[in-house]
């Protein structure tokens, strides 16, 4: 039911990690997927395993930072087939090295260019289509590390705040029109981007189980998926301390 309520699809950064493994499970037969990432060779993967579900896929190699091309192309899979989900995925994440919290320029805009700018390039010439259609579903893949920031990726921190915000202050509006807006706030997940974190493995969890969520998520329409919810307890719990004390816990917590 909630894989099957979705026909037409676009996810961005389909050709690893999450995006990916979410392609591949929304894939199956009379769902047309609409996929978007750089490495050619990687997202033709995602495309071959999402045919052999029974799916047909379009595939397009772009860096989504060229807006033009970005929305050109969205436009124009829309008015083959009307998206009735579109899955904002796509991201990036360096963090700072120990001592230098205070990221570079170029990474700082890089990370919003890609978290932020092209988020709201992707779904928004979306949902005003959505809106004349009066049906659709939207989903961002923000972090839990918009609940609050993390000192080894401030940038990263602040990007996906806000991502969350946009869509916390729109999702209301757009739900009138029968657009339901998922925000996704993963901790860490087992994939590419957080093995460059070294993170714990005991902290990690697996790609399957949070792209369940995550897909459970949207096919109830939630507003908001956070996970795991001992991290997004944890987290919540760091706003009702003393500011200085939630800094040092932080710190302490990312071995600094
Ligand atoms: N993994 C986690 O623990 C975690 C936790 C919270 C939130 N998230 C969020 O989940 C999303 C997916 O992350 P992931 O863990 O699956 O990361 P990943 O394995 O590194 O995959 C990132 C995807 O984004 C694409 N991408 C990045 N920059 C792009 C650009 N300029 N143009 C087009 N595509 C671009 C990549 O495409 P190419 O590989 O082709 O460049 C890749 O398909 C991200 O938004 C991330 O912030 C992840």
């Amino acid at each position: 039911m909630e894989l099957s309520q979705f026909k037409n699809i676009i996810i961005t950064g389909a050709s690893n990690g999450l995006g990916m493994a979410m392609a591949k499970r929304y894939a199956n037969p009379g769902v047309h997927l609409g996929l978007i990432g750089r490495n050619r060779e990687r997202l033709d993967i995602t495309a071959k395993s999402c045919r052999e579900n029974g799916s047909t896929v379009e595939t397009v190699s772009m860096d989504i930072r060229d807006r033009e091309n970005l929305i050109n192309w969205i436009l124009r899979f829309d008015a083959a087939n009307p998206v009735d989900l579109v899955i904002a995925n796509a991201g990036v994440m360096y963090s700072g090295k120990p001592g230098h919290p205070v990221e570079q320029k170029v990474i700082i805009d890089e990370t919003f260019d890609v978290n932020f700018n092209s988020v709201i390039n992707t779904v928004n010439p979306l949902l005003d289509k959505m809106q004349q259609r009066k049906h659709g579903s939207v989903a961002i893949i923000s972090s839990l590390s918009a609940y609050h920031g993390i000192p080894t990726f401030p940038a990263y921190s602040a990007s996906k705040v806000a991502v969350k915000a946009y869509y916390e202050a729109v999702r209301g509006l757009y739900a009138r029109d029968n657009i339901f807006i998922t925000i996704v706030c993963p901790s860490y997940v087992d994939t590419d981007m957080t093995r460059t974190l070294k993170v714990n493995r005991i902290m990690l969890m697996s790609l399957d189980k949070a792209v369940d969520k995550i897909i459970r998520g949207i096919g109830k329409r939630k507003a908001l998926v956070s996970f795991p919810w001992l991290h997004t307890f944890g987290i919540s719990l760091l706003k009702l301390l003393p500011e200085r004390i939630a800094d040092r816990i932080l710190l302490i917590a990312m071995g600094k």
